[in-house]
């Protein structure tokens, strides 16, 4: 749960590094398994080939992924899988007779990487200047967040699902026909901490089934227990048709991602290529023995500690302890769900995101590291983490915020 900076001082980790450690730091069954791994099979090339240890690792995610996901491929981030997904949304329809589907959909303050697909079908303003021309026929979503009505919620924010019909305004303007997918994140992470509205994903996922159009959840940080279930796809009982992971994967250690998808999609593209090569992309890592050595330690020590539903049971004493941040100064609104915590300051006077960016390196003084985006701080602990070390986070929080008061 711990870095040592420095000087030797503990830092209590509140964002599992970045999103991603969530079996906690240190793990040695990890670090053996890649040491073994390297002395064993150091690397095999991906292409018409396989080696056992990336074909067992495929198997055991296939295993966590929602019924009717049974397939994988693997990437070596989340920026990665989210251009895989993207292109296999688009092949996909290719292979079934309609290439005119070409559009990609995703929603306002969407974090999907830092690659040209994933930045554009991200919503984040900022991250997409001063790199030129994005593609095209891409649009968005309008995005969930309602502070008036779902501030300081608790659970699932009551207020919201119709947004999902903005999906039905796009499809007015271009035509279902033109759709290939939509993508979005299940609980928006990056920009703040973003939690669905009830029956928002549910109708979402009604549209894209009625117009032909795929779903694709980009869970690079709700995957692997963040929300107390395998995938938030379990969570939501929303099922998409494609997934894409990263992160928690290998628990940060080695660098990897996959894309989950139904048998019919893979069916379908393998279907029109019957001779030849299915899928004209991959990459020299993908499904490194290495890290997929890293992700089986990893899924093991997951499914040993129980630590999905360590997480879950968690869940509800770490909304509490949040929103007792509520009447502190500055909190305008505070965001939960399974171990994710969101919590907006109103901007400073310094202009947005000066008081956001001292709250958190005021944090990190006293021992704690979250992470900051703008005015929001995340919080995203191991689910290893303990009620004394929630209650420690909460207090700094505290003492932080009465401080700048
Ligand atoms: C939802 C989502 N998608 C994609 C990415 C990109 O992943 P990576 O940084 O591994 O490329 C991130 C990273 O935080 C993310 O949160």
């Amino acid at each position: 749960m711990y870095y040592q900076d420095t000087g030797g001082r503990q830092i209590l980790d509140a964002a599992a590094g970045l999103w991603c450690v969530n079996a906690g730091h240190g793990r040695e069954e990890i670090a053996r398994a890649v040491s073994d791994q390297l002395l064993t099979l150091d690397y095999s090339p991906a292409f018409q080939m396989g080696n056992p240890v990336t074909m067992e690792a495929a198997e055991r995610l296939a295993r966590l992924l929602p019924d009717g996901l049974d397939t994988v491929f693997f990437t070596n981030s989340g920026s990665e899988a989210v251009e895989t997904a993207l292109k296999i949304a688009r092949t996909y329809h290719v292979a079934r007779g309609e290439p005119h589907r070409t559009r990609l959909i995703g929603r306002n303050r969407g974090y999907h990487g830092v690659n040209f697909g994933g930045l554009s079908v991200g919503g984040i303003a900022r991250n997409k200047q001063g790199f030129g021309p994005l593609l095209a026929e891409v649009d968005h979503l309008v995005d969930t967040h309602d502070l008036q009505r779902n501030q300081f919620c608790k659970g699932l924010p009551e207020h919201g699902a119709e947004r999902a019909d903005d999906l039905l305004r796009l499809i007015k303007l271009y035509g279902a026909e033109t759709i290939a997918a939509v993508i979005v994140e299940p609980v928006a992470g990056s920009t703040g901490v973003l939690v669905p509205p009830q029956d928002y994903l549910d109708r979402l996922r009604a549209i894209c089934s009625a117009h032909g159009i795929l779903l694709i959840f980009d869970e690079v940080i709700t995957a692997f227990g963040r929300l107390g279930a395998p995938f938030a796809a379990q969570r939501f009982g929303v099922t998409p048709d494609l997934i894409t992971m990263a992160k928690g994967l290998t628990n940060g250690v080695i660098p990897m991602g996959a894309v989950g998808m139904v048998g019919s999609i893979r069916d379908t593209i393998f279907a029109a290529a019957p001779d030849g090569i299915e899928l004209f992309h991959g990459y020299t890592y993908s499904g490194h023995p290495v890290a997929a050595a890293a992700a089986i330690a990893t899924l093991d020590i997951y499914e040993r500690e129980d630590l999905f539903a360590r997480a879950a049971g968690l869940a509800s004493r770490w909304t509490d302890a949040l929103l007792t941040l509520r009447n502190e100064p500055h909190v305008i609104d505070i965001r939960t769900d399974g171990l994710v915590g969101g919590i907006e300051v109103a901007p400073g006077d310094g202009g947005p995101g000066k008081r956001g960016f001292s709250i958190f390196q005021a944090c990190y003084a006293r021992g704690v590291l979250t992470r900051v985006t703008g005015d929001i701080i995340a919080l995203s602990p191991p689910l290893i983490v303990t009620e004394d070390q929630i209650d420690q986070i909460v207090e700094t929080i505290v003492t932080v915020l009465r401080a700048a008061a």
